[in-house]
């Protein structure tokens, strides 16, 4: 039986390990703190989102990103209750302008474009102002908490408090570095934090029905409901190391979202949360060998997509690990294609 450290213990850290445990290896999740909540699994909203949330000038993302997608089902499945709903997300633009900067996504996505009515024929919460938008079915959502909490459980005693500060202080014979903003320090790849605001809302369950997907006045916001009255509404994108919660990040995301859901007015704020994605160089992953030695695999940089991402890189990864073998999906995301490994 194969011995594997997995350093990092989020959701995709998380996700490798139990993947590695299904197939028999000896697995152990090193983290400096595993019960806590600084991963950007903690404050990611859990969109599913392989069109909506990706470049689509970089087609080999969006073809890892929905092989991804189409596994989140039996995922999650396997799982228990984490949350996942599968109604679908609507795209929608506040006015003219916002319509017109929407309406390459949507196109490219091959996506019908509906009128404010017919939107709110499929949410009523919807602002009549709202100008035009689409419905994607295959966008859907899970409660990220609940995805980590569930993973947990599946490796009880496997997750070790422990600041690996250091490689080869792992005595494992193989090693995956899955330490999103952490892999820099391991490894000297570039990987880098990038701040998210967020805000969490709650009211009576029901008021929305689909994620939210939205653009208003040039604000880009989405909100997420969850079955019991939580709206979570997301995300500044800032480049910067901070965990500073400021007035202009949370005013544009609480001003978007009134736009685009009015009632929402009347909910209580429940938590205001900041963390960082961690990005990289092409805000794509970083998914393979860290180096010719063969022992250590990188799973790192999910930037935006982690949470989508993450049984993808579970069974690819797991596959690299156990085998050697990397399937074609993984070519483009090399973890030395920047060259400053
Ligand atoms: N995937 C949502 C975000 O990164 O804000």
């Amino acid at each position: 039986m194969s011995r594997v450290a997995v350093v990092g213990g989020g959701i995709i850290g998380l996700a490798i390990a139990a993947e590695l445990l299904r197939r028999g290896a000896d697995v152990t999740v090193y983290d400096p703190s595993p019960d806590g909540t600084d991963g950007a699994w903690h404050v990611a909203a859990g969109m599913l989102a392989p069109g909506g949330e990706s470049a689509f000038e970089y087609p080999h993302l969006i073809r890892l990103l929905e092989a991804s997608n189409e596994l989140w089902p039996a995922f999650a499945d396997g799982l228990g209750d984490v949350g996942y709903d599968d109604a679908g997300t609507l795209g929608v633009a506040l006015t003219a302008d916002d319509v017109a900067e929407s309406a390459r996504e949507w196109k490219h996505q091959k996506l019908t474009p509906l009128t404010g009515s017919q939107l709110r024929d499929r949410e009523p919460a919807l602002s009549p102002r709202i100008r035009a938008g689409v419905f994607a079915p295959a966008e859907r959502q899970v409660d990220p908490r609940k995805v980590v909490a569930a993973l947990r459980i599946r490796l009880a005693g496997r997750v070790l408090t422990r600041r690996v500060t250091d490689l080869s202080e792992l005595d494992e014979e193989r090693c995956v570095v899955a330490a999103g903003c952490g892999t820099a320090a391991l490894t000297g790849l570039p990987v880098r934090p990038v701040k998210g605001q967020m805000v969490r809302l709650r009211g009576e369950p029901g008021v929305l029905r689909h994620v939210i997907d939205g653009t208003a006045d040039g604000r880009h916001v989405y909100l997420v409901p969850r079955a019991d009255g939580e709206v979570v509404v997301g995300a500044t994108q800032e480049e910067r190391t901070d965990r500073a919660l400021t007035a202009g990040g949370v005013h544009d995301l609480l001003r978007a979202a009134l736009d685009l859901v009015p009632g929402l007015a009347e909910h209580e704020i429940t938590e205001f949360t900041v963390g960082h994605r961690p990005g990289t160089p092409d805000n794509a992953p970083l998914l393979g060998h860290l180096d010719d030695s063969r022992k250590t695999v990188v799973a790192a940089g999910h930037h935006r997509n982690g949470v989508l991402l993450a049984p993808i890189t579970a069974r690819l990864i797991a596959d690299l690990v156990l085998t050697g073998s990397a399937d074609p999906l993984l070519e483009s995301f090399e973890p030395g294609r920047f060259g400053c490994a």
